[in-house]
């Protein structure tokens, strides 16, 4: 496949960047035109950030996965769409061609629809990293059913909040899943969670670790059997239902700085546009080469550049269901050589808990076929950027560090691989399309370079997002009530003397936790839950593999006996509530907290003394008990 809107030099990407910003539509209309759509769009866009409401390619009517499957069946149908990896490098590796994927997610489709699944019904998907759950995501777009990915961490309770608030009508699920030495129970985490969900009619279950699981009569089906049945109806074509551009396509559930997560929606068309084009580009995508993506389909980074962006663009997508360090910290390089990756993309914290183990576990890997390497999810420190250069790239490959969001759908700012200069730490520049602009508190612009701010985009793109599900007042507080007219990241910035954009981290109550993103009121709502805590307050400190780790300070009703027992059973509380990614790595038992007058917890300060920072507290005098920071300071973790 070729790709005409891809970007060859800078000053290409300086002339499509001026284009992009003097005529968005017309910019956006030409890559648009490079994709199958059942009708052309009557505009390119409508928008305002006020309410917001924000459509591309109105009226366009289009299926993604006639995108991401049938338009290549012609060319690319014995390419291989999907390779696997499975866990356990003993077990055979998988390859699912375009025209293998192109059956199995009509068969699926056609499972789904025999189980009465209708376009615009809400299917939660909880598996692990197996083909079959790109399938299922894919046969779900195929009949226009929204599809809501839960990542395999997430705690029952997670999952059933997940389902209540979209209403989902039926799940698809494994009996368990292999990851490194553990083998997580998905199905019974399942059962768990569906205690509380009425709107659950079936359950469909795909084997993989042959875990022992109960099947609920009338509402429980084996995955195999369900597929059996449509291969006796003599596999049936499953034509693609036509979907408005602006049909939702999936929601995907994110933590914020306040509140439960929320369910950010992306639409059909200008996530489809925004995901391929993005890949295409900041990649720099080769046909034929081999593209491995690290992260799980759980997080937005596996849903668009794991399936929509590279199936979309007929790449070869790798998807690996185990974790880097097993069976060994080489097992990445492993997979390299194994399958001459071309491009990989995956996280500072994997690059950091990697740099632990040494040098051995790289040495001796061929990693010759390695091209372009892309980060994802966090700032990355120069040293893990000058470890992933030198030792993976051994100094040749380019590195992407790619920002975006959830709720952006796609890559923003980032180097274009063999095109932008890059600079260690830095997303360098956005992508054509992209305006970002930097603010003081007060909204007001912060002109120049060499300046930094928060970080605001300040005109549409095709992907980011429409709404949060089932409340769009959220969606507008969140995103575009704090500065007008803009959206607000929660990130700040800095932009330097070349211009170059350097993200800095969250400036909102958001944790980067292993690049999970977790609010910290979340974490405390959890925390709080085990009884005998009074109170918490939960902020992030700088931790050398995670990038942030979550520091917990608890009041508890009385003095614990045994404080290292109370302890753990906050930490499975919270296990049990949100999931163990969200586990605090410290807790410090309080007495008190530091409050205003008017009753608000000084985070600022908590945050000071949770990263050490025990004589830079700034002004305490605002304090309701001034008394209780020197507590604090002395009993500090
Ligand atoms: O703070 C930024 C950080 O991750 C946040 C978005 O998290 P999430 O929605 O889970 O999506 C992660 C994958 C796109 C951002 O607000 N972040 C993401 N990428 C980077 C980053 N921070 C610094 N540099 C990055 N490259």
């Amino acid at each position: 496949m070729a790709y005409p809107y891809q970007i060859k030099s800078i000053e290409e990407y300086q002339q499509n960047y001026q284009q992009s910003v003097i005529d968005p539509e017309g910019f956006w209309a030409n890559v648009a035109d490079h994709f199958y759509w059942r009708r052309k769009w009557d505009k390119v866009l409508e928008w305002n950030f006020k309410e917001p409401d924000i459509k591309w390619f109105v009226g366009g009517k289009l299926n993604i996965t006639e995108n991401c499957l049938d338009r290549h069946l012609g060319t690319l149908g014995n390419t291989p769409a999907i390779i696997w990896e499975p866990n356990d490098p003993e077990e055979r590796h998988r390859v699912i061609t375009y025209r293998d994927l192109y059956n199995k997610v009509c068969q699926f489709a056609n499972v789904l629809k025999n189980n009465g699944v209708k376009k615009g019904d809400r299917i939660c998907i909880y598996m692990g990293m197996i083909p079959e759950l790109a399938i299922a995501v894919l046969a779900c777009a195929r009949i226009g059913a929204i599809h809501s990915v839960v990542f395999g961490g997430f705690s029952a309770q997670s999952i059933a909040d997940r389902i209540q608030d979209a209403q989902c009508s039926l799940v698809i699920t494994c009996d368990g899943a292999f990851r490194g030495n553990k083998d997580i129970p998905l199905k019974s985490v399942i059962d768990d969670a569906l205690i509380g969900c009425p709107s659950v009619k079936k359950v469909i279950v795909c084997t993989r670790t042959r875990t022992p699981v109960s099947m609920i009569k009338g509402r429980d089906l084996w995955w195999e059997d369900e597929i059996k049945q449509v291969e006796t109806m003599g596999n049936p074509p499953c034509p693609a239902e036509e979907m408005d551009a602006e049909d939702m396509l999936f929601i995907l559930y994110t933590s914020g700085s306040t509140g439960k997560p929320k369910g950010v929606v992306h639409t059909c068309g200008g996530y489809m546009v925004y995901a391929n084009y993005t890949f295409v580009n900041t990649f720099n995508y080769q046909p034929g080469e081999v593209y491995f993506c690290t992260a799980d389909i759980g997080w937005i980074t596996g849903h668009s550049y794991i399936i929509y962006g590279p199936l979309s663009a007929g790449a070869t997508t790798l998807m690996f269901e185990g974790v880097p360090t097993y069976p060994d910290a080489g097992r990445l390089w492993s997979i390299t050589d194994k399958f001459r990756v071309n491009i990989l993309y995956t996280a500072p914290t994997a690059i950091r808990s990697l740099m632990g183990y040494g040098l051995g576990p790289v040495n001796h890997k061929e990693l010759s076929s390695l091209k372009k390497l892309g980060s994802v999810g966090e700032p990355i420190n120069e040293e893990a950027w000058h470890w992933f250069k030198d030792h993976i790239g051994k100094g040749r490959c380019p590195i992407v560090d790619t920002w975006w969001q959830t709720e952006t759908g796609g890559i923003m700012i980032t180097p274009i691989a063999g095109v932008t200069k890059e600079k260690p730490g830095y997303a360098t520049l956005p992508l054509p399309g992209v305006q970002p602009i930097l603010v003081d508190e007060n909204g007001k612009e912060i002109t120049g370079n060499g300046v930094n701010g928060n970080l605001c985009i300040k005109f549409p793109w095709p992907g980011m997002l429409r709404t949060t599900y089932g409340d769009h007042e959220r969606c507008r507080t969140t995103y575009f009530a704090t500065y007008e007219n803009l959206y607000f990241t929660g990130d700040g910035c800095q932009r330097d003397e070349d211009g170059y954009y350097r993200i800095t981290g969250r400036v909102d109550d958001v944790l980067n936790v292993s690049g999970h993103r977790i609010g910290t009121a979340e974490v405390e709502n959890a925390i709080n839950m085990h009884a005998g805590v009074v109170e918490s307050a939960v902020v992030g400190y700088p931790h050398d593999i995670k990038g942030q780790g979550i520091y917990a300070y608890v009041i508890t009703e009385r003095q614990t006996h045994d404080p290292e027992l109370t302890k753990k059973d906050i930490l499975q509380t919270v296990s049990r509530i949100i999931g163990p990614i969200a586990k605090p790595d410290k807790i410090q038992f309080v007495s008190g907290l530091p409050k205003t007058r008017s009753g608000k917890i000084m985070r600022r300060i908590l945050r000071k003394i949770a990263e050490g920072e025990l004589d830079n507290l700034g002004d305490t005098t605002t304090l309701l008990d001034p008394v209780v920071v020197e507590e604090i300071k002395r009993g500090r973790l």
